[in-house]
């Protein structure tokens, strides 16, 4: 993430953290602070992982949307870890939380050939997460949802 998105990324993460649904946050999806961030992704690159995150962004200053997804490393993972997914509340139903997802799961599969797996999890009352995991290609086993990318429709 670049640094000069850091302030607004988070401020932006913690205006969604509210509107999901408290099962979804048992996974969680807490509020964040930079510092805790920064040190998340120095932690992650310093065991060779990679955090990747799509963001839409509106007239260069607001963010309208991201996409995220962890690594643990990125030289031997096979497996991704999705991470939160979420769109401004007025830009909501315009298939851009589907497309967000969409371009990080086409990203995965050109730069990172060895990820076979991606993981993600949500609650069954969460019905746009539901909708945008089942249009690409995740099916349920055991309590996650899982994307091989054989299967992808991408
Ligand atoms: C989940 C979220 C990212 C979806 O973003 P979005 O841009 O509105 O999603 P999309 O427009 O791609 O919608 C995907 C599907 O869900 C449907 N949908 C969207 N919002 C809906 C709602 N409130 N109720 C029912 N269906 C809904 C869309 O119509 C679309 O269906 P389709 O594929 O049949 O056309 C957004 O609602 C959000 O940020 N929620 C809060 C954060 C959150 O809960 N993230 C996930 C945590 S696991």
């Amino acid at each position: 993430m670049p640094k000069k998105w850091l302030d607004t990324f988070v401020d932006f993460h913690n205006q969604i953290v509210p509107q999901i649904p408290v099962l979804d946050m048992e996974n969680g999806e807490l509020p964040i602070d930079k510092a805790d961030l920064l040190a998340r992704y120095e932690q992650t690159i310093q065991r060779n992982g990679i955090a990747i995150s799509v963001l839409l962004i509106e007239n260069k200053t607001e963010i309208i949307g991201f996409s995220a997804v962890w690594i643990a490393n990125k030289d031997k993972s096979t497996i991704a870890d999705g991470g939160l997914t979420a769109v401004a509340e007025r830009w909501r139903k315009n298939n851009i939380g589907t497309f967000l997802k969409a371009i990080l799961l086409k990203y995965l599969t050109e730069k990172l050939p060895n990820i076979n797996l991606i993981n993600t999890s949500n609650s069954s009352i969460n019905v746009p997460v539901l909708k945008i995991n089942q249009t690409l290609g995740f099916e349920k086993k055991a309590d996650e949802f899982i994307i091989e990318f054989k299967n992808s429709i991408l």
